[in-house]
């Protein structure tokens, strides 16, 4: 459980209207602890796909809010997860389900190969079949979202320019598209809306976004709340790939998936589509809808700049990526030890320039790792 589905149930459970049950593989993380110290939250262990824990943590639910992680098992996966949970959940009569999708950027594309983005393919086909669904008995409900702002903290930050460091750079495939990007905690609130209100929600697919920004602007925007100066960097795709923000471009997607049959994309392939899909704007959000809705979202990104204080410093935000930070962080330790015991063991004086070089390169080598995020 990230802290952005920490966000999602903190805004379920406020007010003690509704008792979350929260479904998590190891209700002894930090994540789950944190969460079940939050009253009205009943963590509930066992995995997530798989059958017979869903029918257990589905009994005497009324409503259910489904986010299934494409990214760790996989498009496929993801299409069969999706359409089993929303047949589940009618056999265990819940009222409403309400489904956390995504766009389906291939068929925005008119299913031009160079949209496909299994992450967001992935949720919209499952958006397709739960919206051709009658809303009764079982009401449901589709939250499309977007990138989380909060990646602006992760792997979409600004580096510093290595030509003038005083500069930071925010580099993507964008051309002059615009990027939409959704806060996390009005995420939440949207969610929370959409059980607050079952008639209006009913049968509607909402898609939310704080706002569609081009990324000259994001770093305008940026200079503007920071005084740090800022600078766009459009970038090839191949040249994005070559900037260590995704370590294994060549990786399959799917990394919990526990096998290999084909179909998988791999990250290279799959954020390829994600960024044609944005710089070519395929999507589209009702902003004034989502400002009826609710009213006090926040509205731009200089307004979250604002709010949260972002300085482009990083910061966690996918539990994924978490612990390979830490294995990250433990890596650097091992290294400065590493070096401090060459050091002390070379006794001739002529060997001792080494000790910088293997420093310097080592040091780079992990603080852009740790710097780019997982
Ligand atoms: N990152 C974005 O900008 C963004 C934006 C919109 C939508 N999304 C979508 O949100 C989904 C991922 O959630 P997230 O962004 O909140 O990521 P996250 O912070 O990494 O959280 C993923 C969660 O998936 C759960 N999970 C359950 N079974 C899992 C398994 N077998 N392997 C790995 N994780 C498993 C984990 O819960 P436990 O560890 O507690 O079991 C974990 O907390 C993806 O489908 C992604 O496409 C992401």
């Amino acid at each position: 459980m990230s802290d952005n589905i920490l966000t999602r149930h903190i805004a379920l459970a406020s007010g003690n209207k509704y008792t979350v049950r929260v479904l998590t593989r190891n209700a002894s993380s930090k994540e789950a602890t944190e969460l079940a110290a939050i009253p009205g939250v009943i963590i509930f262990e066992g995995e997530t796909y798989h059958e017979p824990t869903l029918r257990k943590a589905l009994r005497d639910v009324s409503y259910v809010f489904a986010n299934t992680n494409g990214l760790a098992i996989g498009e496929k996966a993801e299409i069969y997860w999706g359409i089993r949970l929303y047949e589940l959940a009618r056999e265990f009569r819940v009222k409403h389900f309400l489904y956390a999708g995504l766009e389906y950027a291939s068929k925005l594309g008119n299913f031009d190969p160079k949209y496909r983005t299994g992450n967001l393919d992935g949720k919209g086909k499952v958006v397709d079949f739960i919206s051709h669904q009658p809303t009764a008995p079982m009401a449901w409900s589709i939250l499309t979202s977007c990138p989380y702002m909060e990646g602006l903290s992760e792997f979409m930050r600004p580096l510093p320019d290595p030509h003038d460091p005083g500069t930071m750079v925010f580099t993507a495939p964008l051309g002059n598209g615009k990027c939409p990007l959704i806060y996390l905690e009005d995420y939440g609130q949207y969610s929370r809306w959409m059980f607050d209100n079952l008639t209006k929600s009913r049968g509607l697919e909402l898609h939310v976004g704080t706002e569609d920004i081009a990324w000259k602007d994001l770093a305008a925007v940026f200079t503007t709340v920071t005084g740090i100066n800022a600078a766009y960097k459009d970038v090839t795709l191949d040249e994005y790939f070559q900037l260590g923000i995704w370590p294994d471009a060549n990786a399959i997607l799917g990394y919990s998936a526990g096998y290999d049959d084909g179909s998988f994309m791999t990250v290279r392939e799959n954020f390829s589509g994600f960024w044609n899909t944005w710089k070519d704007n395929l999507t589209k959000r009702d902003y004034q809808l989502l400002d009826e809705i609710l009213p006090t979202r926040v509205k731009s990104v200089k307004e979250w700049m604002v709010k949260t204080g972002y300085r482009g410093n990083y910061a966690s935000v996918l539990k994924s990526r978490r612990g390979v930070i830490e294995k990250r962080s433990m890596i650097l330790y091992l290294t400065l030890a590493f070096g401090y015991l060459i050091k002390s063991s070379i006794s001739a004086p002529n060997l001792w320039f080494l000790v910088p070089n293997i420093y310097v390169s080592l040091g780079r080598m992990v603080y852009r790792r740790l710097w780019c995020g997982p």
